[in-house]
C-alpha cells in the first residue's frame, strides 16, 4: 500500500465516511442506468453492481434494499467502515450484499463476476487516490461490455471556497500534528470573520457540520479536484468514454441560460464549451457523470416509429405529487406537480401528459408500446396526440426504456 493510501485509509478509519442513516439515493436503480448506454445487457443471471468505496455503505444498503434481485459487491480500505457496515447489513439480513477490503489501487481480491459487473458506482472517491486515472483503468477493466459507470468527481470551481480554507488551516498545523488536535481549531477557521471565503458560500454551513464531515472536507489527507476539461482528460486515459451526465438538466444551457443573444451565441458552441461555460459560472461543486467502454456510445434517441415494439417503464426518478380536495360530489384532484429527481416541482395543468401521470402512479409493470398506447386511449386520450405524448414523456425522462 502506497504512503498516501495509507494515510487515507488511517483517516477514514478514525473518522468513517458518511454518517447517518442508509438512504435510497438518487442513480442507484441499475435497470434505469443500464438504459442509457447504446450495448444491451448480454447473458442473463442477475445483475452485478460494485460500489467502489463504498464507505460505511449507506448508499449501498439503500440500493439493495429497493433492488433485492440485484447482487452488490462493496468494496473500501476503511476497515472500520466495513466492519460496521457488515453489522448493519446482516441487521437487515440483506442477502444480495457481499463486502470486501480492497485497495482500489489495485483491487487486488477483488471478486469479480466473469463477464464483469453491469454497473460500478463509485461517488466522491477517486479524487482521494494517490492515482485516479490509473484506479478508473482498473475498473474499466472490470466492466461489462454493456456496462456503465457512475463516477462523482470534486468540482475544482466549486469547491474553491474550501479549498481557500483548507490552504489556511495548513498554515497552522506543521506535518504530524494529530488529526484530533487539528479538527477544533478547524472548526474555528471555518466560522471566523463576517467576509470569511465561507461565509455566503454553499459551504457557509461548514463551521456546524459534524467532525466527520468537517475531517473530510477541510483536514482531508489527499484530494485532488477536476474541471470538467480534466475530468476528460482522465476518462480518456482510463479508456471511457462520457455517456451523460447524471443530471442532464443542469448542464443544458436552454435551461440554464434565459432566451437572449447571450444564450444564441452559446448555443453555436461545440457541446464541450457550453459545458465549460456553465462549469464556469455556476461553479458546481461536484461533477457526476455516467461513462462506458469507448465502443459503446449513448443509447439513440426514440423515434415515432419505434414506439410500437419499445418497452417502456416509468422511471423511480420522478415523484408525482397531487393534492385531492374532498368535495361533497368526491375527491377531486386540484393540482398535480411533476419532479425529477432533484429540479423543482413543476406545475402541470390538465391535458393529456396530465391525465398520463395520474394514471401513472399507479403502474409498476414494463408496458409494450403497444399496451401502452392502448392503456392512454383507454384513459381518453386521443389517438392522434399519444405518440407525441409517449415522445415527450420519454424526453422529459418520465417513461424509460428497460433492456429486458
Ligand atoms: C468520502 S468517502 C465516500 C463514501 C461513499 N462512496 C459515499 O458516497 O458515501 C471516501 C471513501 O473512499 C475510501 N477509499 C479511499 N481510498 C481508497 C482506496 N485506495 N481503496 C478503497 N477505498 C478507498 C475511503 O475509505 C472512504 O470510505
Amino acid at each position: 500500500m502506497d504512503q498516501i493510501t495509507a494515510s487515507i485509509r488511517d483517516m477514514y478509519e478514525k473518522y468513517p465516511y458518511p454518517t447517518g442513516a442508509p438512504n435510497n439515493r438518487l442513480g442507484s436503480d441499475v435497470d434505469l442506468i443500464l438504459s442509457y448506454g447504446a450495448r444491451a445487457p448480454e447473458g442473463a443471471g442477475p445483475r452485478q453492481v460494485l460500489d467502489a468505496g463504498c464507505g460505511r455503505a449507506l448508499g449501498l444498503i439503500g440500493a439493495a434494499t429497493f433492488q433485492p434481485e440485484v447482487q452488490f459487491v462493496g468494496i473500501d480500505i476503511n476497515r472500520v467502515g466495513l466492519a460496521e457496515s457488515k453489522t448493519a447489513v446482516d441487521q437487515r439480513g440483506l442477502k444480495n450484499i457481499r463486502l470486501q477490503e480492497v485497495d482500489l489501487m489495485s483491487l487486488d481480491g477483488l471478486e469479480a463476476p466473469t463477464g464483469g459487473f453491469d454497473v460500478i458506482h463509485s461517488s466522491g472517491v477517486i479524487h482521494h487516490l494517490s492515482d485516479p486515472a490509473a484506479s478508473l483503468g482498473l475498473l474499466r477493466e472490470n466492466l461489462a461490455p454493456h456496462g456503465l459507470i457512475n463516477l462523482m468527481v470534486y468540482g475544482r470551481n466549486g469547491r474553491d471556497p474550501l479549498l481557500k480554507t483548507a490552504a489556511a488551516i495548513d498554515v497552522l498545523f506543521p506535518d504530524g500534528t494529530p488529526l484530533v488536535d487539528r479538527v477544533a481549531l478547524a472548526r474555528q477557521v471555518a466560522t471566523f470573520g463576517t467576509d470569511g471565503v465561507l461565509k455566503g458560500s454553499r459551504f457557509a454551513d461548514t463551521g456546524e457540520v459534524n467532525d466527520v464531515e468537517m475531517v473530510d472536507r477541510l483536514l482531508n489527507a489527499n484530494e485532488t479536484t477536476y474541471d470538467i476539461a480534466s475530468l476528460w482528460q482522465m476518462i480518456d486515459t482510463a479508456g471511457l468514454r462520457f455517456v451523460r451526465w447524471a443530471e442532464p438538466l443542469d448542464w443544458q444551457v436552454e435551461l440554464q441560460v434565459p432566451a437572449s443573444d447571450l444564450r444564441d451565441r452559446l448555443l453555436k458552441l461545440p457541446i464541450f464549451e457550453q459545458y465549460r461555460f456553465l462549469e464556469m459560472v455556476l461553479c458546481p461543486p461536484m461533477l457526476e457523470i455516467m461513462l462506458a467502454h469507448k465502443d459503446n456510445a449513448p443509447r439513440p434517441e426514440l423515434g415515432m416509429a419505434d414506439i410500437a415494439n419499445a418497452v417502456f417503464r416509468v422511471s423511480p426518478e420522478i415523484t408525482i405529487g397531487t393534492s385531492v380536495r374532498h368535495t361533497p360530489a368526491g375527491p377531486r384532484t386540484e393540482t398535480l406537480e411533476l419532479r425529477v429527481r432533484n429540479q423543482d416541482p413543476v406545475p402541470i395543468t390538465a391535458g393529456p401528459t396530465a391525465t398520463a401521470l395520474l394514471a401513472m402512479r399507479e403502474w409498476g409493470d414494463d408496458l409494450p408500446g403497444r399496451e401502452l398506447q392502448q392503456k392512454f386511449a383507454a384513459l381518453g386520450l386521443a389517438p392522434a396526440d399519444i405518440p407525441a405524448v409517449i415522445l415527450e414523456l420519454v424526453r422529459v425522462e418520465v417513461l424509460y426504456r428497460p433492456y429486458r
